[in-house]
């Protein structure tokens, strides 16, 4: 949610600016800034509603010289997405500029504080009172330069934030600090590269330095980088080195990032299972268990944490683990179980699944669970991410950079991981005998290949998308392990086409969604072979009675549903558990496909935003 981007060097900062910003776009979108100041204290600061592109054409070609420039594409959280609201934001004498990400929670009464010393506030921001507030301190303490004036304004603020400030009065510095939102510094030969995640910064450099959580970094041409905690304790800073490969940020050809993503899963899910599964010593070797054996086997409850798709994959693993492991599971929405009361101790192992690992409320639902002694093993897609750092034990999900707002690649990827932690977990729990446990790996590694093969349905799903793309309502209906993809295929569907859709388990259509079926509502069923089948079938029957559009994801070879269906889409057999892994695919294309007939913006579907650092 928002991106940042800075630089400081001796390359020209505008060009690198709006290309980081252009990689980070995926964050949000509503309106873009920069702000870049030249050796001789010359800054220059535009601001535009819109996408990146907004605010170049209404630079209309003006390039502002200088090394050291910030640089912020916005997702709304104070006051609409205008031109006065966009970042960087200015302090009242015009010599700082700052960009945050995150909520200043207590800005209403610094802003009434400040206001009452005379300073006056142009935008509905909360990032406008910090720059006030440095300022502030800055001018009252006489002496305090920028990174110490930021640390002691940091003291006062409640809330979360990445930011960077930059001083007209020396354009050799940045200043830098994170809360609960993250922030990247990439280290060049005499260069530093900032940025809200890696995307922008691995064509320049591979070190970089992931700042903690109440840090305040100063980057300085004549001295480097220092670190420091919000209480002044100096930190050593720890540099790493970036793993992620520059061609796996870019499009490669395709339309958007959503359809490259789709077709990467075969690839994405095998990269996944790479090394853990292995089939030739009939084993599953992941760190994050073989570690912690007795505890996984003793463990009384797990307790899944996740939001939007991710708590889909979560819903989905609550079967896996019953199934496999006989033990008791929760599933639960991050942003409900932070704010109750939860009975959690040790015996209880926490599962946080996120794709960005940064989610602010997933990320508050492990804090809040390792206080109360739980063990935390978290999923995650992005490696160095604020859950996986935070979690005790986990599993990368290894699906690579995932830039289209709906997220496709990462959920296969994290139904894949929890698939291996539910067999493993199954076998250290002696549920699952070495017959079950050697047929459900074979199953597995099938995988791939078998949503290689889904791709080819592609033009079968391009045209249901084009029948039904005029609809205003859709119905997604699943059973069993196919419940929480039917959820999955009406989220997809409303957050890139904008087309009102529900998903239910298929036998609770009739308490309520059925009084919504006639001739004009699609209704897609995941009716494959499990042990379901004939249940859906009748729910099938209940829904074509009424008149409704059928379309349902069948195994290959069904004849039953096919004579009952308008269109239906053929899936590979595998094990009940392992299904969602191909019957979710046919829903990413239909979906994908809805949208671009109705002409939206797939990758950044209007009011979202890839990664939600704020609650
Ligand atoms: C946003 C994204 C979704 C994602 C959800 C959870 O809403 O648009 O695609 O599922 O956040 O994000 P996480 O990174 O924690 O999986």
């Amino acid at each position: 949610m928002c991106g940042i981007v800075g630089y400081l060097g001796n390359q020209e900062a505008f060009p690198l600016l709006i290309k980081g910003l252009k990689r980070l776009e995926y964050r949000g979108y509503d309106s873009a800034g920069i702000a870049v100041l030249s050796e001789d204290g010359n800054l220059k600061h535009h601001r535009r509603k819109g996408k990146v592109d907004d605010l170049l054409e209404h630079m209309s070609g003006s390039v502002p010289t200088g090394n050291l420039g910030i640089g912020h594409t916005r997702w709304a959280t104070h006051g609409p997405p205008n031109d006065i609201n966009a970042h960087p934001h200015l302090s009242g004498n015009g010599q700082l500029a700052l960009i945050h990400n995150g909520i200043i929670e207590n800005y209403n009464a610094l802003k009434e504080t400040l206001t009452n010393r005379g300073h006056a506030f142009y935008s509905d921001t909360d990032t406008e009172v910090l720059v006030h507030l440095i300022e502030e301190i800055m001018q009252k303490s006489q002496g305090l330069d920028l990174f110490e004036a930021t640390r002691v304004a940091l003291n006062e603020v409640i809330g979360a934030y990445a930011i960077a400030v930059i001083d007209t009065s020396n354009p050799n510095e940045m200043v830098l600090a994170r809360k609960s939102s993250p922030l990247v510094i990439g280290i060049g030969d005499g260069e530093y590269f900032i940025a809200s995640d890696a995307t922008p910064i691995i064509e320049y450099t591979k070190n970089v330095v992931y700042l903690e959580d109440e840090e305040v970094a100063r980057i300085s041409l004549a001295d480097g980088l220092k670190i420091r905690t919000a209480s002044n304790h100096r930190v050593t800073p720890i540099v790493t080195e970036l793993e992620m490969a520059i061609e796996t940020i870019e499009k490669g050809g395709y339309e958007h990032f959503m359809l490259k993503e789709i077709h990467e899963q075969p690839r994405s899910i095998a990269d996944c299972l790479r090394g853990r599964l292995r089939l030739g010593h009939e084993s599953i070797r992941m760190a994050g268990i073989d570690d912690h054996k007795e505890m996984w086997t003793k463990a009384n409850r797990l307790i899944i944490v996740a939001c939007g798709t991710s708590w889909h994959a979560g819903l989905i693993a609550e079967y896996m683990f019953e199934d496999f492991a006989r033990v008791p599971v929760e599933v639960e929405y991050a942003s409900e179980f932070r704010y109750r009361n939860p009975v959690i101790g040790e015996g209880d192992i926490l599962i946080a699944i996120s794709q960005s690992g940064e989610t602010a409320d997933t990320l508050a639902a492990i804090r809040m669970a390792k206080e109360k002694g739980a063990h935390v093993f978290g999923i995650c897609n992005v490696v160095g991410s604020s859950i996986s750092r935070e979690s005790h034990s986990g599993a990368y999900t290894h699906a690579g950079p995932e830039i289209g707002v709906a997220s496709t690649k990462a959920f296969t990827a994290q139904l894949a991981v929890l698939a291996l932690v539910a067999i493993r977990v199954g076998r250290l729990r002696q549920v699952l005998d070495e017959q079950r446990f050697n047929r459900l790996l074979v199953e597995l590694n099938g995988i791939p290949e078998k949503v290689e093969a889904l791709m080819s349905k592609e033009p079968e799903l391009e045209t249901i998308a084009e029948e039904f793309k005029g609809s205003t309502n859709a119905l997604f209906l699943g059973r069993g392990y196919n419940f929480p993809v039917a959820l999955e295929g009406a989220l997809k569907l409303k957050e890139i086409s904008y087309i009102h859709a529900e998903g239910y388990p298929a036998a609770e259509m009739k308490h309520g969604p059925i009084a919504l079926i006639d001739e004009n509502m699609p209704v897609f069923f995941v009716a494959t072979q499990d042990a379901h089948y004939d249940k859906v079938v009748s729910n099938i029957q209940e829904v074509k009675a009424r008149g409704g559009r059928i379309i349902a994801i069948v195994t290959a070879g069904d004849k039953e549903v096919a004579n009952m269906a308008e269109f239906v889409i053929e899936v590979h057999k595998t094990d009940d558990a392992l299904v969602p892994l191909l019957s979710t695919i046919p829903f990413q294309l239909l979906s994908y496909h809805m949208a671009v007939k109705l002409d939206r913006n797939v990758d950044q579907p209007r009011n979202l935003a890839k990664s939600v650092t704020v609650e």
